[in-house]
């Protein structure tokens, strides 16, 4: 899923997971409120990134590689089957590690400490900084408006009442949304290089925002779940087998559970806001955005003729800038009487993934288990060796 080479291995894993293993064991007893797993916790060279949860973390290092147009390998001699690797130190990842450092003095200074610069700022996608204006920019094709993040109540734009109203209606009107309370999906997805090839995949969900999802990868199980109130990913090759997830990336899992049950979508945000139209594949779009209890900004994009979701782009905050993550819905078929998206593509900094389903089997009853936080995923038979 993540860019940069995958080819597992699991000697290292193996031993990733038992020492991860007894953390878990040793903070089990603390219940669902204990303190989550913190960056310098799970790490061994943390400097500057201190502080912030292991999902934070990462999702840093996937802004990193997209703002600078780079892989993992690119500033860590290490990749996924040894995660000791990554705390050794080099001279680009110091250059990194300064970087993070010059960029929080920035904006303290001249911004109030407002997140304005961040990487990718200056970077745009390369190592080094463009000096020189190019000619060739100036006079050449105008590169597509880049939409700002956070959207503002447009004058004359309908309410969001109105636009998510209209969107209840499409799905098949309020009633028989609200009759939709579970659902048992199969299906596959594809997901980015490496691992671009279909897997199957399994969806539990219940209202109003129970959901686990998962993806039976060679590797091994990558399952998310979201509980109603916790939330977990458990995936094979990560620094932690079984990562609670915390602040805004749980409320990502909690929206993501959510809007499987759409008749409480105006309770899912709040503050909501609807911008001016946009265009999505040629077609006209409502642009509606609203935020989480958390922080997260979520811009939802309706068709304006059809009335149903094309995409959605959620917004969490992270150290060094907003980490995107978005999702395209298509392919809108009934079950039980309310239009569902058969196939959807999320992509994200270091990730994509393509999912389609085959069968969806509605108010079926699920196991709470289900639900419950995942076991860490079992090793994959094969374990090449490592480099
Ligand atoms: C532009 C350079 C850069 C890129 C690209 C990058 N990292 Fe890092 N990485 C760093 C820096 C700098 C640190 C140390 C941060 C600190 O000291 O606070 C770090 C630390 C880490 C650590 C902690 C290691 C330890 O035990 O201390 C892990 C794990 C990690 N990176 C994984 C990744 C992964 C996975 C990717 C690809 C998605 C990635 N990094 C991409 C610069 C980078
Ligand atoms: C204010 C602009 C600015 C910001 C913000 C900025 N950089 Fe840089 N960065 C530069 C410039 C300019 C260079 C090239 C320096 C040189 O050539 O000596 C550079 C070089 C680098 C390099 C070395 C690339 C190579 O060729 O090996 C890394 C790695 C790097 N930056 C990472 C980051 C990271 C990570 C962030 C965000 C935390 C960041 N930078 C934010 C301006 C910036």
């Amino acid at each position: 899923m993540k860019l940069g080479s995958r080819q597992s291995t699991l000697a290292a894993a193996g031993t990733v997971l038992v020492c991860l293993l007894s953390v878990a064991l040793a903070r089990g007893q603390a219940g669902p409120e204990q303190r989550p797993q913190m960056a310098e916790d799970v790490f061994k060279n943390v400097q500057v990134l201190k502080g912030i949860p292991v999902d934070q973390f990462m999702a840093t290092m996937g802004f990193f590689s997209a703002s600078l147009g780079m892989s993992c390998e690119d500033c860590h001699s290490a990749d996924d089957r040894n995660w000791e690797g990554f705390a050794v130190d080099n001279p680009r990842k110091r250059t990194a590690r300064k970087m993070i450092t010059m960029m929080a003095a920035i904006n303290r200074d001249n911004f109030g400490g407002r997140q304005i610069v961040t990487c990718y700022s200056c970077h745009r996608g390369g190592d080094r900084p463009r000096v020189t204006p190019d000619l060739h920019a100036l006079y050449g094709a105008l590169p597509p408006a880049d939409p700002n993040e956070v959207i503002a109540q447009a004058p004359g734009a309908p309410s969001a009442d109105q636009v998510l109203d209209k969107y209840l209606q499409a799905l098949g009107g309020p009633q028989r949304v609200a009759a939709l309370t579970s659902f048992v999906a199969t299906g596959t997805s594809a997901g980015y290089g490496p691992e671009s090839e279909k897997r199957p995949v399994e969806i539990f969900a219940k209202a109003p925002g129970q959901r686990t999802l998962i993806i039976h990868t060679s590797n091994g199980d990558n399952t998310t779940t979201y509980d109603g109130r916790a939330g977990w990913i458990a995936a094979p090759l990560r620094p932690v087998a079984v990562l609670a997830l915390t602040g805004q990336e749980l409320d990502g899992a909690r929206l993501d559970g959510e809007l499987c049950f759409p008749a409480r979508i105006k309770q899912a945000l709040g503050r909501w806001r609807v911008g001016f139209p946009a265009t999505i594949d040629d077609r006209e779009v409502d642009v509606v955005q609203g935020t989480t209890a958390a922080g997260v900004i979520a811009t939802l994009y309706f068709d304006k003729e059809t009335g149903l979701l094309v995409r959605m782009v959620r917004y969490t905050d992270s150290p060094v800038g907003r980490i995107p993550t978005e999702t395209d819905y298509a392919d809108y078929r009934e079950v039980s009487g309310v239009k569902m998206a058969y196939r959807w593509t999320t992509i994200w900094l270091d990730g994509r993934e393509a999912f389609e389903l085959s069968e969806v089997r509605p108010n079926v009853p699920i196991d709470a288990a289900k639900f419950a936080r995942p076991a860490p995923p079992a090793p994959p038979a094969f374990r090449p060796a490592p480099r």
